[in-house]
């Protein structure tokens, strides 16, 4: 992130939830919304997989098992994506920070670029219905747009309706015995943070179980008032 253009008015947002809460639906609905530029680790860790790097390879076997991959391997990924001069606009960070260690670094990345978080949203889900929000989830391979095969489906069969591709993917993870384990990794891990956000006067609850397009209202208003 370029310090120096940062407007002071950028809203820098954090996504949390456990797995299927609506993370990567949201931060997509924003981006398009307010021109914020969705940051999703598990994106980026699935590219740095994809592309063979080291750091791909060190994820490979950590993501299939629903493990939460490294500290240092997923500070650094995030660290080189913060610094394309786009970020500047704000950000949505999708599935980061996941440890105390990674909001204590996203913390002081901010800070070194004269920004912080302006709010951190928790996304609140019953965990029972996330097996089949996620055993359900398919996405296109031309845009990333996510779908669901009971929740949103095209409205075209088989046909993207964003970018009007036919190509899907399903993910190697989405499966319930990994989904089981990335949930218990979530509570281990990443469900003490909504505290940390507390005790920063930064956390807002939202009703992630509600349907899409409310929930998106919700975090729409959440927005606006950051940058009002
Ligand atoms: P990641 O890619 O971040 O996956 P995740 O956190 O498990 O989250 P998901 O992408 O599964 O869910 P989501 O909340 O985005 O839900 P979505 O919007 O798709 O991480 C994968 C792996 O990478 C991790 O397990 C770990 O190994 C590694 N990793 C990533 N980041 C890391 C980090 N920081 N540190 C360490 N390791 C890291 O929605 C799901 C489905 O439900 C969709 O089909 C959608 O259409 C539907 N849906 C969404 N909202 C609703 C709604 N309100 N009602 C009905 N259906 C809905």
């Amino acid at each position: 992130m370029d310090g120096t253009t940062t407007a002071q008015t950028a809203a820098n947002l954090v996504l949390l939830g456990p797995p299927g809460a609506g993370k990567g639906t949201q931060a997509r609905k924003l981006e398009e919304g307010f021109g914020l530029i969705q940051l999703s680790t598990g994106d980026l860790l699935r590219a740095a997989v994809a592309a063979g790097t080291e750091a791909g390879k060190a994820a490979k076997a950590v993501m299939e098992r629903g493990d939460l991959v490294s500290d240092d391997i997923v500070i650094a990924i995030l660290r080189d994506r913060l610094g394309e001069p786009d970020c500047a606009n704000g950000v949505i960070f999708d599935g980061f920070p996941r440890t105390a260690a990674q909001a204590e670094a996203l913390d002081a990345l901010m800070a070194e670029a004269g920004s912080s978080i302006t709010s951190a949203i928790s996304l609140e889900v019953d965990d029972a219905a996330m097996v089949d929000r996620i055993s359900g989830r398919f996405t296109c391979a031309g845009c990333g747009e996510g779908y669901h095969d009971s929740f949103k489906q095209p409205a075209k069969d088989g046909v993207c309706d964003n970018c009007g591709s036919s190509e899907f993917n399903r993910r190697a993870d989405d499966n319930a015995e990994t989904v089981a384990q990335r949930l218990k990794a979530y509570h281990a891990q990443t469900a003490p943070l909504i505290a940390y956000y507390g005790e920063r006067g930064v956390l807002k609850g939202v009703d992630a179980m509600a349907q899409i397009d409310t929930v998106s209202e919700s975090l729409t208003a959440i927005v606006q008032e950051a940058l009002a």
